[in-house]
């Protein structure tokens, strides 16, 4: 049973809906300028129109009601905001997203805003981005607009979106915005400029919100969850999770060097010895700034990877079959993520957890009855929620999950070939068709998780 105030809701974030407008008075932000850059993104897509939300947020909002979603966690863009990055402030976009939590309100949905899922400001990149140090204050100063102008609105924020991400992927394999291959001292600089960052905004969303704030963060990476539950396989996974054995060049995919200063005030020890060459000075000022009181602990959970105790006592990887299952993207499905993940994050972090994201990629087909019947998103979805309904009931403190996502969308490098959404989307027409999954979480938020099973294997279907 999840308990009574369990939330149930839907993520975004603004470059992968919303789409632009020339005459908002945006600025740039790294994801416009990155999508130009020849052999980045699949078939050249890019985010310029991309679900047309900010011309369309009226009727999504309405259908999301119908849909039943009652809580929403979605971005805003910096760079929409503050076209500098700092400094002038573009009062449309404070007007339009105002709008829209206003509207969301109107339809009996929670805002839970993201400050930063990724677009950052091209004009500070210009200044060297996350790099240069003074991006604290940046972070900091854009904090300040956010509670001024949404705290009298909104009551939950979050302050970054998966650092191992942007980070990793965007500034050390160049794969994201900004597309850089920076060293790994420059990457390890970038990180904790980050982490400050974070810390930095805690305090300017509290110092000037408009109203008691809940204020969280949403890191990542994949779980090790042990291969048996064995009490060794389950020290091992415990262990991998949490140490720093990742190869420097991809050293990012890492929950301890992300989560223990912005927890526990203090980076990990094995790290501290492993990457000590490539570190910046980090002072103790430093690390209180970074470890500011927070409300809760979000975290994106996709999939785990097993771990087991080896023959000589120490944990080792356990090989995946070849036909082992997988999203469309290439993910493998491993719902015990959704067990395993809160449960060691809590036992170290002691903190409620809200699942910021989780959900897959399927090939979904409008069917000739117009209808997309995605069934295996549907099992999907249904043996995860399983599986973290066993980490509630086991006393782990899980405070909500969000689905991602609500309609699909850009997915970043894969542009629009992968449909992550509950709603398919016709990016020709705009048409947006819920799919069945939409109306199966429908009930799952109606019933608090109710219809959820995993003995019987029969799963709901509520197809309207
Ligand atoms: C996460 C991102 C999100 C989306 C999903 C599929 O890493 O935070 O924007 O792309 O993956």
């Amino acid at each position: 049973m999840f308990p009574k105030d369990f939330t149930w809701g839907v993520a975004s974030s603004a470059y992968q809906i919303e789409g632009k407008d020339a005459s908002d008075g945006s600025g740039q932000n790294v994801w416009d300028a990155f999508v130009k850059q020849e052999g980045k993104i699949y078939g050249h897509h890019n985010g310029d129109v991309a679900c047309d939300h900010i011309h369309r947020y009226k009727e999504d909002f309405a259908l999301m009601q119908e849909l039943g979603i009652t809580s929403y966690r979605f971005s805003l863009d910096w760079a929409k905001i503050l076209p500098d990055g700092v400094g002038r402030v573009n009062e449309k976009a404070i007007a339009l997203y105002r709008d829209m939590i206003m509207e969301m309100k109107k339809r009996g949905i929670t805002p839970y805003v993201t400050m930063f899922h990724w677009e950052f400001p091209l004009k500070l990149l210009e200044k060297e981005g996350w790099l240069n140090e003074e991006s604290v204050e940046w972070f900091g100063e854009y904090a300040k607009v956010v509670a001024e102008n949404f705290s009298d609105l909104a009551e939950y924020f979050i302050t970054l979106n998966e650092p191992q991400c942007f980070i990793g992927l965007g500034h050390l394999k160049g794969s994201h915005a900004p597309g850089l291959t920076l060293d790994p001292k420059q990457v390890f600089q970038i990180a904790h400029n980050v982490l400050k960052a974070h810390g930095k905004a805690v305090l300017m969303l509290r110092k000037y919100a408009k109203q008691p704030i809940k204020i969280g963060y949403a890191p990542t990476c994949g779980v090790a969850y042990p291969f048996t539950e064995s009490k060794e396989d389950i020290e091992a996974a415990r262990t991998v999770y949490f140490d720093c054995n990742q190869p420097i060049d991809n050293w990012t995919w890492n929950v301890s060097w992300f989560s223990d200063p912005v927890f526990l005030g203090h980076y990990p020890e094995d790290g501290l010895e492993k990457f000590g060459p490539y570190l910046p000075e980090i002072t103790r000022e430093d690390m209180k700034l970074i470890h500011q009181p927070l409300d809760f602990m979000g975290q994106n959970i996709y999939n785990g990877y097993w771990i087991r105790q080896g023959k000589d006592g120490k944990p080792e990887y356990v090989d995946r079959a070849e036909d082992f299952p997988m999203t469309a993207c290439g993910w493998p499905i491993t719902p015990e993520c959704l067990y395993w993940g809160p449960k060691f994050l809590y036992e170290r972090y002691h903190l409620p957890i809200y699942i910021t994201e989780n959900g897959m990629a399927c090939r979904d087909v409008v069917a000739e009855d117009g209808g997309i019947h995605d069934s295996d998103r549907i099992q999907f979805l249904n043996r995860y929620l399983s599986s973290l309904q066993r980490a509630v009931e086991e006393g782990v403190d899980v405070a909500g999950y969000f689905l991602w996502t609500f309609m699909d969308n850009f997915e970043w490098e894969r542009g629009y070939s992968q449909r992550f959404g509950t709603v398919y989307v016709d990016f020709e027409t705009q048409k947006r068709i819920p799919k069945d999954s939409a109306y199966w979480y429908k009930e799952v938020c109606r019933t608090n998780g109710a219809i959820l099973n995993d003995k019987d294997g029969n799963i709901f279907c509520f197809r309207e």
